[in-house]
């Protein structure tokens, strides 16, 4: 496919089945930099699927992803995850840290993989914790600090190896709507500062609104929207 003009990561036709369930049915998709786009949907309509598709955690069955002028399913396994570990950033639900490091150690994992020493990635973890507001917690395991604290040391981790791309599925889904909102309003504006697309999924129309544009997703297939202002 020919990726639209000034699209960061774009995809066309996809489709992905698990036996029966038909999970993608020629879904689309693009973003370009420094956008936050939402795809939105009811339960099992396919908007995880198509943000491990766009993330080159799953393989669809057919249809093409360009991300940065190059087709994914060109690229090796080894390409694949390079790109995962140093462009692409991830927050889940449920922050996934490891309990057995500290939140700032957490933060510092990403870099600390791709071979950054120590001492310079704490470092940069810690700038990135001070600008999620929760730099006082980075001593501290994830065990010890709230569920909203423990989502900003995740969007923190997310951001810390300067990704071109954050995926972010369901991040302030167990969070209470306060916390959420901060959660969201960190995590636009530390992506926008630097330029960082976000591929936002979420249920709720109060997170959504921290977008730049919606795409719904339904039964496979996926709707551009047109905010209304
Ligand atoms: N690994 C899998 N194995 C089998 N079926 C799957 C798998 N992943 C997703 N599905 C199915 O594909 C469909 C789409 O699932 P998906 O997780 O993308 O939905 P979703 O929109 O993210 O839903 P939710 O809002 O509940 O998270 C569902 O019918 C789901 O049961
Ligand atoms: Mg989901």
């Amino acid at each position: 496919m020919t990726a639209p003009a000034g699209s960061l990561l774009a995809a066309e036709g996809l489709r992905k089945t698990y036996g029966p369930t038909v999970a993608l049915d020629g879904a689309e998709f693009s973003i370009h930099a420094g956008e936050v786009v939402a795809l939105m949907g009811p339960s099992g309509s396919g908007k995880s699927t198509l943000l491990h598709c766009l993330a080159g955690i799953v393989t669809p069955d057919a249809g093409s992803i360009v991300y940065a002028g190059r087709e994914m399913s060109g690229m090796t396994d080894a390409e694949r995850s390079a790109l995962r570990r140093s462009e692409f950033g991830f927050v889940f639900q449920f922050g996934q840290l490891v309990p057995e490091l500290t939140c700032v150690e957490n933060v510092a994992l990403p870099l600390r993989l791709s071979g950054t020493p120590r001492k310079e990635a704490e470092k940069t973890g810690r700038d990135w914790m001070a600008r999620l507001e929760v730099d006082e917690l980075a001593k501290k395991r994830p065990g010890e600090v709230s569920g909203g604290q423990g989502q900003r040391v995740a969007v923190a981790r997310a951001l810390v190896t300067g990704p071109r791309v954050v995926f972010a599925d369901e991040p302030t889904g167990a969070l209470d709507s306060l916390n959420g909102e901060r959660v969201m309003e960190l995590l636009t504006d530390a992506a926008r500062s630097t330029n960082a697309a976000v591929v936002l999924v979420t249920h709720e129309a109060r997170v959504a609104a921290y977008s730049d544009r919606e795409i719904v997703v339904r039964d496979g297939k996926s709707r551009d929207m047109e905010r209304a202002v």
